[in-house]
């Protein structure tokens, strides 16, 4: 990682925003600078008039920012108003027809929704999810695949004041089970199956031993037919989606809810063993998600509008489920593998549907890169007019094929920092304003306040590196942890006193003012883009009847961007050879099992103890030395067992 920052730091190229794109851009110079001084001027004044000006309220709020919490802060507090009529109402009058989603199947197969189908089709479902007995403030967990129910779902959810809670996919029964437990989840929203890379994900499979004998809180599965094969449907608990919508009604007022009602939970990965349920609220939430559309996606009428993230992540929340719609966009869900049936899929669907603006994941593009330039190369990507790219540092070379390759030299790129408690975008370009650097994420947008701080909470001035955070509370934050408040302070605030965001990175800032991502500074690994705990994966490992202890680290890796490294001693001896062989595909597939596949360690190594320090403490640098081959710099002498250091690097 430290080599992979030095080389971003050293990247002098600069780019200007294309003229032709800058020419007809949505912000101008001129746009962006007047907001930016707007909210220096007032803050609250800032967000109160874009809150007043992007979203509909059934009663309009008084309170911009109640701070009397604090950390714990609300906004617009004593506003009403319902994320889905937001999403979709609102356009009806407008651009009923226009279309909301194109749909494209694994298989080939495709659908779309226009404003009004997609809005009569929450209302269905809404309307179905009270006739199963949901009511507001119920939290209904989503588990499945990406499919236009999976969004009409989560709407759905929105419309009633219901709490969703999305699981992704390829998370494992036992990750699901942890996840509808801890929320208190009453429903399951899943499918038959979804399709990916030629198979099929059994999803309700997974739900069934998620939910299994002992979960009490359950009333209901709720089970799309999407790919028609066989599953066990339990009598009294399980109903089919289109039994559940058959003659209902597909008009559903939408509930008009306190601006601070949760909207939805979304687990995320930290320095414990146990996922965070993050919990946002709804308006500002939804009003973060429209601006960010807008101002960094610079969705117009005319665009069709790609996110390639899966709706059981934050990206695929925002930039599929409600920012995009909220904006009155067309967007594409594809349901399957980036490389099915070949490293073409994603740049056929680009030309076939039309897509003018496309965001994705860099961990994507190295993967996609790595097939040559042929299979992007046979189709036509003239409409393409933005790019945009989330979820880890872009590496500078993965960052110019993106240029190049894809955006033909005419597109911007947009490279944004957030993360799933931001709720949006927080830095990146301004696709007709900001120069970019292949690495950098930039500056911060309008009305958000990041800064580096070092140790002590002492701003960093000028050029320096240190601790990312973000000085004012704003809209689309997380509100706290769902049931450990206490988790939340201690997580984001306690470090600096409650006086900022902490925002678990780290971070540099260049002669130009310009943002640099440097990694997790926490027990966080980052594999293709997902958050990972070390603690999470090694959890899992000890959970396995052999495994005494384990230990985690991550290690560059060209596609992937870090992977999974874990040291294991097991019961009794030490396994070697073919034994080890064996017991490695084991203990992968176990943690696949517990996790999720993103969780599987690429490399394991076992070993007759882990090294600690005279007080016990697992010397965790040196493990991540030692996973990348890097020389060993810290004293040794400490260790219990010196003897360990050859087992570590596999060489006895
Ligand atoms: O380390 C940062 C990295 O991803 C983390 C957030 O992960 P998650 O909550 O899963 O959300 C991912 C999608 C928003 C951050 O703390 N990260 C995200 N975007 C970038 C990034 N690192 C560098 N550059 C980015 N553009």
């Amino acid at each position: 990682m430290t080599d992979n920052i030095e080389s971003i730091l050293d990247e002098q190229r600069l780019f200007e925003p294309p003229a032709s794109f800058a020419a007809s851009a949505r912000l101008k110079p001129a746009d962006l600078q007047a907001l930016h001084d707007e909210a220096a001027n007032d803050y609250q004044g800032f967000w109160a008039a874009r809150a007043r000006e992007a979203l509909i309220w059934d009663r309009p709020f008084t309170t911009v920012l109640d701070d009397s919490n604090a950390p714990n802060y609300a906004w617009f507090s004593d506003g009403e108003l319902n994320v889905s009529a937001n999403c979709l109402d609102v356009h009806l009058a407008e651009r009923g027809d226009k279309t909301a989603i194109i749909f494209e199947g694994e298989a080939g197969d495709r659908r779309t929704l226009s404003y009004r189908e997609l809005t009569a089709e929450v209302s269905r479902f809404a309307n179905a999810l009270k006739e199963q007995g949901a009511v507001a403030g119920d939290r209904i967990v989503i588990y499945m695949p990406m499919v236009p129910e999976a969004v009409i779902a989560m709407q759905a959810c929105a419309r009633i004041g219901a709490v969703h809670s999305v699981v992704f996919g390829g998370f494992s029964a036992t990750a699901l089970r942890d996840r509808i437990n801890d929320a208190g989840a009453k429903i399951v929203i899943t499918a038959d199956g979804g399709r990916r890379g030629g198979g099929i994900v059994e999803l309700k499979q997974a739900t069934d031993t998620a939910v299994g004998d002992d979960c009490r809180t359950i009333e209901k599965v709720i089970v799309l037919k999407r790919t028609g094969h066989e599953v066990n449907m339990t009598s009294g608990r399980d109903i089919w989606w289109h039994d559940a919508v058959a003659g209902v009604s597909d008009e559903c007022a939408p509930l008009p809810v306190n601006a601070e009602h949760p909207l939805f939970l979304l687990y995320t990965s930290g320095s414990t063993g146990k996922p965070k349920g993050i919990q946002h609220a709804s308006a500002g939430y939804l009003l973060h998600a429209k601006l960010t559309n807008q101002w960094v996606f610079d969705l117009n009428d005319n665009d069709v509008f790609w996110c390639t993230a899966d709706v059981g992540w934050i990206t695929g929340h925002s930039y599929v489920a409600y920012g995009p719609l909220a904006a009155g966009a067309t967007i594409v869900m594809y349901e399957g593998g980036p490389v099915y049936p070949d490293a073409g899929r994603f740049w056929k669907i680009c030309e076939e549907l039309g897509v003018t603006v496309f965001y994705t994941a860099p961990t994507a593009l190295r993967a996609l890169m790595k097939f040559g330039d042929d299979f992007p190369n046979q189709y036509d990507l003239s409409k393409i007019r933005l790019l945009g790219t989330v979820g880890e540092p872009i590496n500078p070379e993965a960052w110019m094929w993106y240029h190049t390759v894809i955006g033909k030299e005419r597109c911007p790129i947009v490279d944004t920092w957030w993360q799933t408690e931001t709720g949006g975008i927080m830095m990146t370009p301004v696709p007709g304003v900001t120069a970019t650097k292949p690495g950098s994420c930039t500056q911060a947008l309008p009305g958000i306040i990041m800064d580096i701080v070092d140790d002590n909470g002492n701003p960093v001035e000028a050029e320096g590196g240190g601790y990312l955070v973000i000085r004012k509370p704003w809209p689309s934050m997380l509100r706290t942890i769902w049931g450990d408040n206490a988790r939340y302070i201690e997580t984001y605030w306690e470090k600096f006193q409650n006086r900022y965001y902490v925002a678990g990175d780290s971070a540099h800032r260049d002669k130009d003012g310009y943002f640099w991502i440097m990694g997790r500074i926490d027990d966080v690994v980052n594999v293709s883009g997902h958050r990972l705990g070390t603690m999470e994966v090694e959890s899992a490992l000890v959970a396995h009847p052999r495994v005494v202890e384990a230990a985690v680290v991550s290690r560059p890796h060209e596609i992937k961007g870090e992977s999974i490294f874990a040291y294991v001693v097991f019961r009794g001896d030490r396994p070697v050879g073919d034994e080890a062989d064996t017991l490695t595909r084991e203990l992968r597939d176990w943690v696949g099992e517990q996790v999720g596949s993103i969780a599987k360690p690429d490399d394991i190594r076992f070993t007759d103890n882990l090294p600690k320090t005279r007080s016990g403490k697992i010397m965790r640098r040196l493990l991540r030395a030692i996973a990348r081959g890097e020389e060993i710099t810290q004293d040794t002498s400490t260790l219990e067992n010196e003897a360990i250091l050859d087992q570590l690097r596999g060489l006895a």
